[in-house]
């Protein structure tokens, strides 16, 4: 691949749209076969990507919601990640988003998920992935985000909510941090978990703000570039999961946004389309979603607004009546 100047370089809307367009079209290649356990994620992070950018329709709608229903698991009702796969809770949520922006959730047996969703909710208050049991603090941020959209959160009211939310709390770490279960380290893809899971559930007061705030703001480094952890190497994927955090926390002023663009935009394959982790190396649509998701929480021109709690637009949100006062949006608009 070949990537774009890593300065005064702007977003290649035209390829990056027709990148995601194709890849539902090469069904022969092998990396299609060796990524189906991701497939309904990859549409849901295709679709939202195209959505950021203004191309919701480059994706044929009945299309894409026909394949949906396809990765429906009629045995343990919900949703598997490709025809056949046994119903997993990310498949499930990635399944929920995007019938919810195309506004079609009336194709989904909800009692029936909200009963999938309540069966893997741990007498410790966290959620497992599935019927075999992992457990990570990911799988109770799609949990509370799939009820959600569903308006069906109520289905926590009481000692399940408390519950849901003191595993949440006791996965907090001294420096503000999150991890993907008790006493695992703070880690930025679990702080966005860990924070949007408690904005849905309206009890950021559990958040340490300025702590926090400081430990995602040392995740910039010199290149511009965020990372995970501490001592990692900067990555496109981290422009969301830290930027998120920030933006709900109403810190996104507190990083460098001018170095930050110009790291997103600097792992742009020029040619071919796509985003990658960083520059140089091979583009794929995860990176492409949280490169423009990161863009767009950073105000960049012509893109539109994402609700940084859900990772979908924020009109959809919005119109479901579920968006708070966000104030990183607000201000974007002022
Ligand atoms: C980093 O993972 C990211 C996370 C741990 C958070 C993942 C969150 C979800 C799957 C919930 C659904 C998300 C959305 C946006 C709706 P990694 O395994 O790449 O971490 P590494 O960089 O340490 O390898
Ligand atoms: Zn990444």
């Amino acid at each position: 691949m070949s990537t774009a100047p890593s300065s005064k370089s702007q977003l290649a809307i035209p390829l990056h749209v027709s990148y995601i367009k194709a890849l539902g079209e090469n069904k022969d290649d092998l990396a299609y076969h060796l990524t189906s356990h991701l497939r309904l994620n990859a549409v849901y992070w295709g679709l939202t990507a195209l959505c950021i950018m203004g191309h919701k329709d480059a994706l044929d709608r009945q299309e894409t919601i026909d394949f949906v229903m396809s990765c429906w698991d009629d045995e343990a009702g919900a949703f598997g990640a490709h025809p056949d796969h046994d119903a997993h809770m990310l498949s499930t949520l990635s399944a929920i988003q995007i019938l919810t922006t195309h506004d079609a959730l009336d194709r989904i047996d909800i009692p029936r998920v909200v009963e999938f969703i309540l069966s893997l909710h741990q007498p410790s208050g966290v959620f497992a992935g599935d019927s075999f049991g992992e457990i990570d603090t990911r799988f109770t941020y799609c949990a509370v985000s799939a009820l959600s959209l569903l308006g069906q959160l109520h289905v926590l009211d009481g000692e399940p909510m408390e519950r849901t939310i003191n595993y949440i709390v006791r996965c907090r770490n001294f420096d503000g941090g999150f991890g993907s279960c008790i006493g695992a380290e703070s880690h930025a893809g679990q702080v966005f978990v860990c924070v949007a899971a408690l904005a849905i559930l309206d009890r950021l007061d559990e958040v340490d703000v300025e702590t926090l705030g400081w430990w995602l703001c040392e995740r910039q480094l010199p290149n511009g570039g965020l990372n995970g952890r501490p001592e990692k190497l900067e990555d496109v994927c981290y422009s969301f999961w830290v930027l998120s955090a920030l933006a709900i926390l109403d810190k996104i002023p507190w990083i460098d946004a001018d170095k930050l663009t110009e790291f997103i935009l600097s792992a742009q394959d020029a040619e071919g389309g796509g985003i990658a982790d960083r520059p140089g190396d091979m583009v794929d649509v995860f990176h492409t979603l949280f490169g423009v998701a990161g863009l767009s929480l950073l105000g960049y021109p012509g893109l539109v607004d994402l609700d940084p709690v859900y990772c979908m637009p924020a009109e959809v949100i919005e119109a479901k009546g579920l968006r708070k006062p966000w104030k990183a949006l607000e201000r974007r608009h002022a």
